[in-house]
């Protein structure tokens, strides 16, 4: 059995907090960057020293869970089997999921002005950093309020995130009453069943508007996203954050062409890609459009995504 480690000091390491704690494993300054260097890697992740107690206490459990006795084991053992269940569980772990229902509700009524403004052309959104699904739920049942039964046909979302845990949770479409309970009544009756007997106090999304919405991985920090379209609008939101500088500016870069000419990109609350790339433009309220010089460009070049001749 595993030893209960005596309280150790942090105080005077890098990203040390300064108080004591009581811990299984011992974690060193070593393993720390080493968590950072390899979540840099794998997902763009810049962990800041804040977030050290973050990272040990959510890869102790994989260590609990695999019987592993030291962080240096578990490192060795990550990197030198190539194992995609424990990368995924290692990533999984290191990922901040927090979002909820019409978070940062100034940009759903843009959204519906702008598919309306659309007139009858099909709609589609991408949903990029999806969480659990408040987000891309959110996103549906606005087209819906916008558009109303031609939605179900003509409007669709793709949702992603790297966290294959939060999108299987995003899938199942369960949410507690806490969690919509700022939703309002009608929008409750209209898209959502309520539980009952063993699942009260759920509820679960209804299917048509479930049907909307694909559910995929996708990381952000890949070169290629594999997508062969253009999207009216992307959502981007909370997730730029913890990229570094360099890590935003190819991820816009990789937007720029997925982007209908007059598309738009909506960012988190703090995020501002002003400063990151001049691609983009900001249209206000953290709402971005892509400038003139990239909207005449981006048609061409998602036309070759598609294989069809510029
Ligand atoms: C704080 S949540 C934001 C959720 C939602 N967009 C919102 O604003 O409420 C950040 C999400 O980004 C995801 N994420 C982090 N790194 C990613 C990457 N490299 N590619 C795709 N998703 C990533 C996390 O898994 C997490 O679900």
């Amino acid at each position: 059995m595993r030893a209960l480690r005596s309280t150790r000091q942090d105080a005077g390491e890098p990203g040390g907090s300064g108080v004591e704690s009581n811990r299984d494993f011992d974690f060193t300054s070593a393993d720390f960057e080493r968590i950072r260097a390899l979540i840099h890697r794998r997902a763009g992740i810049s962990l800041s020293d804040h977030k050290r107690d973050m990272a040990y206490s959510r890869l102790a459990r994989r260590l609990r869970t695999l019987g592993l006795d030291s962080f240096r084991e578990y490192l060795d053992q990550l990197e030198a089997r190539n194992d995609a269940a424990e990368w995924e569980a290692f990533t999984n772990a290191l990922t901040t999921n927090l979002t909820a229902f019409f978070r940062e509700a100034h940009h759903f009524p843009i959204l519906a002005d702008f598919v309306k403004r659309r007139g009858s052309q099909p709609v589609s959104v991408w949903c990029s950093a999806a969480s659990t699904g408040e987000e891309p739920y959110s996103i549906a049942m606005t087209l819906v309020e916008a558009l109303g039964d031609r939605a179900a046909r003509e409007a669709r979302v793709l949702a992603t995130d790297l966290d294959t845990q939060v999108l299987a949770k995003a899938d199942a479409g369960v949410y507690s009453f806490d969690q919509v309970k700022h939703l309002s009544p009608e929008r409750l009756k209209r898209f959502f069943f309520k539980g009952t007997g063993s699942h009260s106090g759920l509820v679960k999304v209804r299917p048509e508007l479930r049907a909307m919405i694909k559910f995929e991985q996708l990381n952000l920090t890949d070169a290629d996203y594999g997508l062969r379209t253009t999207f009216d609008a992307i959502f981007c939101r909370n997730v730029m954050i913890y990229f570094d500088k360099p890590t935003q500016a190819q991820v816009l870069t990789r937007f720029e062409p997925l982007m209908k000419p007059d598309g738009l990109l909506f960012a988190g609350h703090s995020e501002n890609f002003t400063y990151v790339t001049q691609a983009f433009r900001l249209r206000g309220q953290t709402v971005y459009e892509l400038t003139r010089g990239a909207a005449s460009a981006a048609p061409r070049r998602a036309n070759d995504a598609l294989g069809v001749p510029a």
